[in-house]
């Protein structure tokens, strides 16, 4: 079977976390194609898709492919070509599994445009219009009540897929273009922008002055992490939570926050306690407790932790006024901490974790300079990708093998590395 997925703002990383997830669940796939929007694969193997998709924080939609043709034509005359076709959009049963068709129901439906490796096959919305009122056509010739969903963009956002309930009351139809194929698929789940919504902006506490972690990236770094169910995750600088709470929401049973504030503790108590009343009615049992990350190995036993994921203390994010001190005292207290990391962590272990980087006005970009130190230490850094994805200039790996999660208008950029032990 063929899933495609579309993707976040951060193509780089959505990939990698649905491959490193496919990993985790031991699932067999093979890369078909990618481009900025879309990652296409056969997955070998069955998967849960509501469990799969739902723990990923970087992709908008899951899609199966139920047509393609190795044919690049104008996709009205393809799709509109009767019987003798090879997509017979005549035909009843490619309907239903085109739509949720419920008898006596008023079918919402909308059209999708991805670019794979080629520019859409509709060019202009004036296509996408025909392509619409035809298949609208087609929908009422069977009697049925249909309603077109339209959009001013090349595809439908997420918001506008779940408030017209086109999944579960119709169908979105995705059309892919790749260079010598056309892909068609209908939407299978997409995000959950309403969830997140609600555990960012209801929890009691959001400390806004230290920096929160986007929750979509808490669950991207615990997704590159690899961690099984019953492993032991911690996060050394908790601050208000947020990757405690994904690592809780994405089913994690043994889970560690400590923080050298007393104040993040309480907060993240806080947080977490309304967490498992309001959105998951389950045990909580997360250890929390107030610890210098640089002196973890007082609090926890040696060799006793699987996975790190963490984003530490990033320094000031306004008024910077000496970078360079800064990246010194960063560097320090990163050192400190992976000295401490080391003991704690199983040899298997991983640690996922955000390093600053810092824009001058001259729009320079400065990294921590502790690569070499790392590597003494006694780290690898362990960022792997098929080789299939270094064939286009999409993924953006940096030349430190760390991925840049950024957004415009920051002046300080995340900077993400896997690292694991040296055997
Ligand atoms: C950027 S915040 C973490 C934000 C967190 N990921 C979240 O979304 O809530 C960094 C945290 O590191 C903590 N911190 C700073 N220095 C520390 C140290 N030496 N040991 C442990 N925690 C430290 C700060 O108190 C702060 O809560």
């Amino acid at each position: 079977m063929k899933y495609c997925f579309i993707l976040g703002h951060n193509p780089t990383l959505s990939i990698i976390e649905i491959l490193n997830v496919f990993l985790l669940f031991k699932v067999n796939i093979q890369i078909i194609s990618f481009s900025e929007e879309t990652l296409l694969l056969k997955v070998e193997n069955k998967f849960s898709i509501n469990t799969f998709f739902s723990r990923l924080g970087g992709s908008i939609k899951i899609g199966e492919i139920l047509e393609e043709t190795s044919h690049v034509l104008d996709l009205l005359e393809f799709a509109f070509k009767k019987e003798t076709n090879e997509f017979k959009l005549t035909n009843k049963n490619r309907w239903i599994k085109l739509f949720n068709i419920q008898k006596d129901k008023k079918i919402y439906f909308g059209l999708s445009l991805y670019n794979l490796n080629a520019p859409s096959v509709l060019k202009t919305q004036n296509d996408l219009k025909k392509l619409a009122i035809k298949i609208k056509r087609k929908l009422q010739e069977q009697d049925l009540k249909v309603r077109w969903v339209i959009s001013k963009e090349k595809n439908l956002s997420s918001v506008v897929v779940k408030k017209n309930k086109l999944i579960e009351q119709g169908g979105e139809i995705l059309i892919l273009t790749d260079k010598d194929k056309i892909y068609l698929g209908r939407t299978l789940m997409v995000q959950e922008f309403e969830k997140y919504n609600e555990r960012d902006f209801n929890r009691p506490i959001r400390d806004i002055q230290k920096g929160m972690l986007p929750l979509k990236l808490a669950q991207i770094m615990l997704n590159l992490g690899q961690i099984k169910e019953n492993q032991i995750i911690l996060d050394p600088f908790c601050g208000s939570g947020t990757i405690l709470q994904e690592a809780f929401l994405m089913g994690y049973k043994n889970i560690i926050g400590s923080d050298i504030d007393f104040n993040s503790i309480k907060t993240t108590k806080k947080n977490l306690e309304w967490l498992q009343k309001k959105i998951k009615n389950q045990k909580l049992k997360i250890k929390i407790f107030q610890c210098d990350a640089r002196n973890l190995s007082q609090k926890i036993l040696s060799n006793s932790v699987d996975a790190i994921i963490s984003e530490p203390y990033l320094g000031p994010t306004k008024n910077i006024q000496n970078i360079d001190k800064t990246i010194q005292e960063l560097s320090k207290l990163y050192l400190e901490g992976f000295k401490e990391f080391k003991k704690i962590l199983k040899t298997q272990g991983v640690i996922v974790i955000i390093f600053p980087v810092f824009k001058t006005f001259k729009n320079e970009l400065l990294f921590l300079p502790i690569l070499n130190e790392l590597k003494k230490q006694g780290w690898i850094n362990n960022l792997k990708l098929p080789k299939e994805l270094f064939q286009k200039y999409i993924i953006k790996i940096t030349l430190r093998n760390s991925i840049i999660y950024s957004r415009p208008d920051q002046r300080v950029f995340r900077e993400i590395f896997i690292f694991k032990k040296t055997e």
